[in-house]
């Protein structure tokens, strides 16, 4: 009898010990998975770890909105219905979110006030529960098995959604951060432009060619970012020349010039102690080198010249030709164009050149003309 007590013994601590490194296997993959800052990633994971973890057929992330106090779908895989909402009359759900604890529910149909769930015939529920606050649920509904769901299953999704909210939480974080940061950005550069007469708007339109002739060139989302930021930031400083020259009604002499071609340098002085902008400082530094490597401030040339510059050296120059100036009347845009066309391989990367072509091009008929 006593050995068969041992042995019964021996049999959970293996299963008991099993499971821990179960756990702890899942928790170091879950890591990895959730590393990203970015929403919509974390949310894709989470569904396509759930599925396979604990072997479902359907799994839906769904957020809370706070004003409405309803839950929309984020993201699912399976019998879900994506326009799926649910509000404060699913008894289910809002058990689940109120305790702050996974529940599992079989034979659904049992249970009142489940017309949203409706299709499901067994669920486990889980809020996404952050910092003081809960952000949504993870719902995942009939088992591959056929099984009803089992203590293990509430354990493996708890740990995968506390992992997530984490996730989400911090992701949420960083984008309140970086819009706080772009706003700080755009105030600051409105400053500078209010303070001179020929600069209204000219950040925003050459971030919006840059961005323009970068999706054209198919640069991925992290590098519209930064060039977004470079852009904003390429002329920064100009805040250090005195506004007598920034402003002035004729041509500038060479003495001015020699002051004017201090601002990228300026720029990179002025951004350097801050960490975020690290990896565009090269990007303001060189935007207004030449391609063939004449004439411009450092004298790198071809591809020695950061991406970034050679994209914003022609968003400069298409805004600047195309503005009113002080000493000079605008052209207009074809004249431009043909300019800049015409100057493709000796200023301007011809590469670049081509992709501003095609996006000007396409969006000429609705705001250009
Ligand atoms: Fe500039």
């Amino acid at each position: 009898m006593e050995s068969h007590n041992a042995v019964n013994d021996l049999h959970l601590t293996v299963k008991e010990l099993s499971n821990v490194y179960e756990e702890l296997s899942l928790l170091y993959k879950l890591s990895d998975l959730f590393s990203t800052l970015n929403v919509n990633e974390i949310c894709e994971n989470l569904v396509n770890e759930a599925i396979t973890t604990v072997g479902v057929k359907t799994a839906a992330v769904l957020f809370l909105n706070e004003k409405t106090g309803s839950l929309y779908t984020k993201t699912y895989r399976g019998d879900w219905d994506a326009n799926r909402t649910i509000d404060g009359e699913v008894e289910v759900i809002t058990g689940a979110l109120e305790n702050s604890k996974p529940i599992a529910f079989c034979k659904l149909e049992a249970v009142e006030h489940q017309d949203n769930l409706h299709g499901l015939q067994s669920v486990m529920l889980c809020p996404l529960a952050g910092k003081g606050k809960t952000l949504g649920l993870m719902i995942l509904a009939d088992k591959l098995s056929g099984d009803e769901f089992f203590s293990n299953d509430v354990k493996l999704l708890k740990v995968i959604s506390t992992q997530a909210a984490m996730a989400i939480e911090n992701a949420f974080l960083y984008q309140e951060i970086e819009e706080l940061l772009l706003g700080t950005i755009k105030a600051f550069v409105k400053a500078l432009e209010t303070t001179t007469q020929w600069t209204a708007g000219h950040t925003e339109r050459v971030t919006m060619y840059a961005q323009g002739i970068a999706a054209e060139m198919g640069l991925d989302e992290k590098q519209m970012e930064r060039l977004r930021i470079c852009s904003l930031l390429h002329d920064i400083g100009k805040i250090a020349i005195p506004r007598d020259i920034l402003n002035k009604k004729g041509q500038l002499d060479s003495e001015e010039w020699k002051e004017i071609k201090k601002h990228p340098l300026v720029g990179v002085t002025i951004l350097s102690g801050l960490k975020s902008f690290d990896d565009i400082l090269d990007g303001i530094k060189y935007h207004h080198e030449y391609w063939d490597g004449t004439k411009g401030l450092f004298g790198l040339k071809g591809e020695a010249i950061p991406l970034m510059s050679r994209i914003l050296a022609v968003a400069d120059a298409f805004d600047a030709m195309t503005s009113d100036r002080p000493y000079r009347s605008k052209k207009n845009i074809s004249e431009t164009l043909n300019e800049i066309v015409e100057l493709a391989g000796r200023q301007f990367d011809p590469g670049v050149v081509e992709a501003f072509q095609k996006w000007l091009n396409r969006q000429r008929p609705a705001f250009l003309l």
